[in-house]
């Protein structure tokens, strides 16, 4: 796999999704991100399925649905039906988190399981063969604009070690506080899911930040597997 960048439309123009959406599109996104939060599992309140099914309707790539909520397993059906082609879960608020990944799976979407900055690596021991991905926060959930955690680039290779370790050739996302500036880091540190709201939406040309970004990606791989 080379490196897929998830534009995060948390920092878009709610009212203008579309736009914002058909932008990152031609800068090359390849999934958009979009992040549900529900004033509980994190301070903030997003938005919940219905506008996942709208966006649904206009955006080009796979959609990418981070749950940031006290009870997916309620919801996450409805988020399949409206079309999430993956869903990821905080491991933080499931106890039974094997039941809910292949719950996902079972709906036809890719099973992110996703960890907090202060929770540890080893909570995936056990979940590793059975996850699609593994979502590294590297900002505390809640709002974009934050700054990046270093320690989540050691982090991806710890997760990256243990996934291999499990045969499971699952992607490494990392999500916060992305940019031009420490994206070639994280690649190189394992990290193949790049999400990014600030860095893409919060200057001028969302079009043209996506196609930086996924430059400044691409030049973190190993060089023999920079595609050609
Ligand atoms: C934060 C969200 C992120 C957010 C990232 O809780 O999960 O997806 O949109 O935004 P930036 O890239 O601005 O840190
Ligand atoms: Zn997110």
């Amino acid at each position: 796999m080379s490196v897929l960048i998830a534009p995060s439309i948390l920092s878009a123009d709610f009212a203008a999704l579309g736009d914002a959406i058909a932008a990152a599109e031609r800068g090359g996104a390849d999934l958009i991100h979009v992040d549900v939060m529900d004033g509980h599992f994190v301070p903030n309140i997003t938005i919940g399925a219905p506008v996942v099914k709208s966006i649904r309707r206009v955006v080009k790539v796979p959609l990418d649905v981070h749950l940031m909520i006290t009870d997916p397993d309620k919801y996450i059906d409805e988020f399949a039906e409206a079309g999430a082609a993956m869903i990821s879960v905080h491991v933080e608020v499931l106890p039974h988190l094997h039941r809910t990944v292949h719950a996902i799976k079972a709906l036809g979407a890719k099973a992110g399981v996703v960890l907090n900055p202060s929770t540890p690596v080893a909570a995936l021991t056990e979940i590793a063969g059975d996850v699609d991905y593994v979502l590294v926060m590297s900002v505390n959930p809640g709002f974009g604009g934050q700054t990046f955690i270093p320690r989540s680039e050691s982090k991806v290779r710890e997760v990256r070690a243990l996934l291999d370790r499990a045969g499971n050739s699952a992607a490494v996302e990392i999500d916060g506080g992305i940019d031009t500036k420490n994206v070639g880091r994280v690649v190189s540190a394992g990290a193949r899911i790049i999400v990014a709201g600030s860095a893409v939406f919060h200057g001028p040309d969302p079009e043209r930040a996506t196609r930086e970004l996924k430059a400044a990606a691409l030049a973190g791989l190993p060089s023999a597997a920079v595609p050609r």
